[in-house]
């Protein structure tokens, strides 16, 4: 069958446009289903010796291979400045775009007041008595999507029709003007500017723009093999993640189905992304932070800043409590294990395997804040290794330390790690790993 999915098991970050971009060459098409500029993926690749670094926000991790087309589905919210932007960096690099680059007419477009509405909001929040700023990336998200699920939204069709547009975008800003005056006492927008800017928009995306579910169907008729890109991570899920510390959008698998307009028996790959730690970037409950020295070294050898905004990231001990919760959501069919090479020089490595709270002791993950904040994680130690393992390419080349932690991850979860990643570049990748049960 014809699908497969690529998803963050954890709180995004875990290196899913390596493994996109890995995966594209056996494919005939990458399709973004959800989330927005949020997203930062990274791809690294050796050119002439050096090294060159690429951060895609919308465009799918596809697009570095040529004879792959990539799709942003309507399940994606689309910010039509990030997009040319984007589109502009890649043609720069020599990449073939067009012809290559299907937009949904159906996606929600962000505007300027969803922004704005967004950091007013978290204004708001970060001086609340209770200082519960969300910490989101600023791209206007959230905002964007409550007014997809209020009927009030803006869609890239709208921007073909330019009496329509002007129609919608006025009365939008209009309304949206009275909240940022009166309920935050903020800036009002300039309608005339946006608008013409936004009517401008028509002119040059115009040529991406197409019904992105019925060319997947078409092409799924006639053979063609699909690869599902998710933005963030399963624990930032608006229904399974740490509500209210989450994304506005569903990263699992089920948002494969309703942000690409692809049927669910198309599926027959669920790969879930996970790193060998865990990172969290923003606010939220996050169990097995570690504030200390530990904590430093996972960031600094890690290189744990946010594709997208710079934050650095905070980093903890890998939480299989969490990720078992996020196989079960998603019902990953394999992982891929990511940045194991973080991992060496370390002493003991701890790994999280059940929770305490209310006297007892579970495995349960509560997706629930005020009990996610309450758990004190329970580890088990095991012994790291030294050997700096990124030149490595076959599992048994592994020291039996970094096996041994493969092994004891796969057996908790009761999930095959059918990948490893050991470093940034497209070459760094170990894909002989099963079966771990004999290594
Ligand atoms: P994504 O949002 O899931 O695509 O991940 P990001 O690109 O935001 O963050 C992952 C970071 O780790 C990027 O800087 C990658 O280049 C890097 N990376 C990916 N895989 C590995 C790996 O196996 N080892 C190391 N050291 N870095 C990696
Ligand atoms: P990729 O695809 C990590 C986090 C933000 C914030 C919360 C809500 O690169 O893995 P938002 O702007 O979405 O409303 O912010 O979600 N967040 C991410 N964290 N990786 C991402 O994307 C993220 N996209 C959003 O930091 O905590
Ligand atoms: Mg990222």
């Amino acid at each position: 069958m014809p699908v497969s999915i690529v998803i963050g098991s954890q709180w995004g970050d875990e290196g899913k446009g390596k493994i996109v971009d890995l995966l594209s060459p056996d494919v005939d098409i990458v399709a973004r289903y959800q989330g927005g500029a949020n997203a930062g993926h990274t791809i690294v690749w050796d050119e002439e010796g050096e090294t060159e670094e690429f951060v895609l926000h919308l465009v799918p991790s596809g697009i570095f291979h040529e004879g792959v087309t990539c799709v942003i589905g309507n399940g994606v919210v689309l910010d039509p400045k990030a997009i040319l932007e984007e589109i502009e960096k890649i043609k720069s690099l020599g990449v073939d775009v067009e012809g290559r680059l299907k937009i949904s007419h159906n996606a929600h477009l962000i505007m300027p007041y969803h922004k704005a509405i967004e950091a007013a909001q978290e204004e708001e929040r970060a001086s609340a008595d209770d200082d519960d700023e969300i910490g989101t990336t600023g791209r206007g998200i959230g905002p964007a999507y409550t007014d997809k699920f209020a009927r009030t939204g803006i869609r890239v069709v709208d921007l073909l029709d330019e009496d329509v547009l002007r129609r919608k975008l006025r009365r939008s800003i209009e309304e949206k003007n009275a909240i940022l005056r009166d309920v935050y006492d903020a800036e009002a927008l300039d309608v005339d500017r946006i608008v013409e800017e936004y009517v401008e928009f028509d002119h040059k995306i115009d040529d991406y723009v197409t019904d992105t579910s019925a060319y997947l169907s078409r092409a799924l008729d006639d053979g063609a093999r699909v690869l599902a890109e998710g933005a963030q991570g399963s624990l930032l899920d608006v229904d399974f993640g740490s509500y209210p510390y989450v994304t506005s959008s569903h990263p699992t698998a089920g948002g494969c189905c309703t942000g690409l307009g692809v049927s669910p028996t198309e599926i027959d790959r669920v790969l879930g992304i996970a790193k060998a730690y865990c990172t969290r970037v923003g606010n939220g409950p996050f169990p097995t932070e570690l504030d200390g020295e530990v904590g430093e070294d996972l960031r600094e050898k890690g290189d744990e800043f946010g594709a997208t905004t710079g934050r650095p990231r905070r980093c903890g001990w890998l939480d299989l409590v969490a990720l078992r919760y996020t196989c079960m959501v998603n019902g990953f069919s394999e992982l891929a294990l990511t940045k194991l090479d973080v991992l060496s020089g370390t002493d003991e490595l701890k790994v999280c395997t059940q929770y305490r709270y209310d006297d007892k002791v579970t495995r349960r993950f509560p997706s629930e804040p005020q009990n996610l904040t309450r758990v004190e994680p329970q580890y088990e130690t095991l012994p790291g290794w030294e050997a700096d393992i990124s030149g490595v390419r076959h599992v048994e080349d592994l020291p039996r330390e970094a096996r041994d932690y493969l092994a004891f991850v796969e057996n908790y979860l009761d999930v095959e790690i059918g990948l490893v990643s050991n470093g940034p570049r497209r070459s760094q990748i170990i894909t002989d790993v099963q079966p771990m049960a004999a290594a």
